[in-house]
């Protein structure tokens, strides 16, 4: 339910911090990578060394702290999370965040988030019901933070009301709510991804850096978003995203094969492999020896069909989405690779820059329609493919004369 979502978990002192770290696995459980924040207070009641050794990275407590700000500066903590979830959070942790506080690690956080912040209260049902806290509850609702609970029941304190820590497992479900978003239900989306490779003999073949990431993060985004999905892959290192059909390919020509097979099902395809342009012309049976006295040899190469090109030019023509990796000129390249391919749609990105490119866990793109051009700043491949998918979701309900 949530594939490769960054969630930054932040727990704050509380009785219930305890239960922060089942909430810890039960979010890794579902795909999630989980880095946690505590405040000071949360540390008199559960150890960062707990957290460390469930979630496998550094816990963060201090905000001026020279050592973990070296490590991962907190303004590229939140930058890094794809959603924050303050679980628990206490009465103290609402008023600091309501105020615009930042006076320690985890409002700062807040403060630097671009993502959803999510809360979870968890405290004294005196505490809670306290028009101070309900007030700052508002506040932060007004200004788009979510609420999960708190639940009504007995507490640790020994009374009763509302003021308990949401069920853990319900937590992990809103979680995953906020990134469902139903934008595709109904719609099938082909997605090509990875590299291709293309035979010389036997043993030897022409490819790419490709590493998939992005294309796998797309199926993901897409399957969220309610759609069924079709994931033509070539040669990469990931596992097959869950709920995909996924068709693993070799060559350009099986990818071209396969994606043409879905062309009557498909409502978008969207073209995120690194295709090969051109293969050997000749497929050796036997592996090519080296040959004595040549120091230089050439290979003659062929054009490969171009798939997205033959997808927005078919009869059916489902909503095409082309990406452009570029090293030079992204935006005029991208440009003329939409209106030359007659795409609805391209994504370009700088594959020269290695933070974002080939195999980083970020990306930096630049969404180009014939008419507009959104940017979208750094973020994780996920959360990239998250905001492509909306995209792609209005542009289709505009085509479609419904929005
Ligand atoms: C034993 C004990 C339990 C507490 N439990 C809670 C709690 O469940 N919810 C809450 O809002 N505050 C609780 N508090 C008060 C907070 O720990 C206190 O407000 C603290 O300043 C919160 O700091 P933080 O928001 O930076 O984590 C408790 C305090 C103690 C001593």
């Amino acid at each position: 339910m949530l594939p490769n979502k960054r969630i930054l978990l932040g727990v704050t002192g509380g009785i219930a911090a305890y239960k922060a770290a089942e909430l810890v696995r039960r979010l890794q459980d579902q795909g999630a990578q989980v880095r946690v924040v505590m405040t000071r207070a949360a540390t008199e009641f559960v150890t960062p060394l707990t957290f460390q050794a469930l979630s496998t990275y550094p816990v963060h407590t201090d905000l001026l702290n020279t050592e973990t700000e070296t490590v991962m500066g907190h303004i590229e903590l939140a930058r890094w999370a794809d959603l924050i979830v303050i679980a628990p959070a206490s009465a103290d942790f609402l008023a600091r965040l309501a105020t615009g506080r930042g006076d320690d690690l985890l409002t700062t956080l807040c403060l630097a988030a671009e993502c959803k912040i999510a809360i979870a209260p968890a405290m004294n049902q005196a505490m809670w019901a306290k028009a101070a806290t309900q007030a700052n509850r508002q506040l932060l609702l007004d200004r788009g933070m979510v609420f999960f609970g708190p639940e009504e029941g007995l507490q640790a304190c020994g009374e009763t009301g509302a003021g308990r820590l949401l069920d853990v497992a319900a937590i992990v479900e809103h979680c995953a709510g906020l990134f469902t978003t139903g934008l595709l239900s109904g719609k099938h989306v082909v997605i090509t991804a990875g590299p291709t490779r293309e035979a010389l003999d036997p043993v030897r073949y022409i490819s790419n850096h490709s590493s998939g990431k992005q294309g796998y993060a797309l199926a993901e985004a897409a399957v969220l978003a309610g759609a069924t999905v079709t994931l033509i892959s070539g040669p990469t290192n990931l596992p097959p995203p869950d709920r995909t059909n996924f068709v693993p390919v070799v060559s350009a020509q099986d990818m071209y094969d396969a994606v043409m097979q879905t062309l009557d099902i498909a409502d978008i395809v969207i073209g995120v492999a690194a295709v090969a342009d051109y293969r050997p012309a000749t497929l050796s049976e036997q592996k090519i020896k080296k040959s004595d006295g040549h120091n230089s040899m050439v290979l003659e190469l062929i054009e490969n069909p171009d798939i997205i090109k033959a997808v927005a030019n078919s009869k059916h023509h489902p909503f095409t989405v082309g990406f452009a990796a570029e090293t030079t000129n992204l935006l005029e390249y991208a440009t003329k690779k939409l209106k030359q391919k007659n795409l609805d749609m391209i994504v370009a990105n700088d594959v020269a820059n290695h933070a974002i490119g080939f195999d980083s866990d970020d990306n930096e793109t630049a969404v180009i329609w014939v008419d507009h051009v959104e940017q979208l700043p750094r973020m994780s491949k996920s959360n990239t493919a998250g905001r492509i998918i909306e995209f792609i979701a209005q542009r289709l309900a505009q085509k479609s004369g419904c929005a």
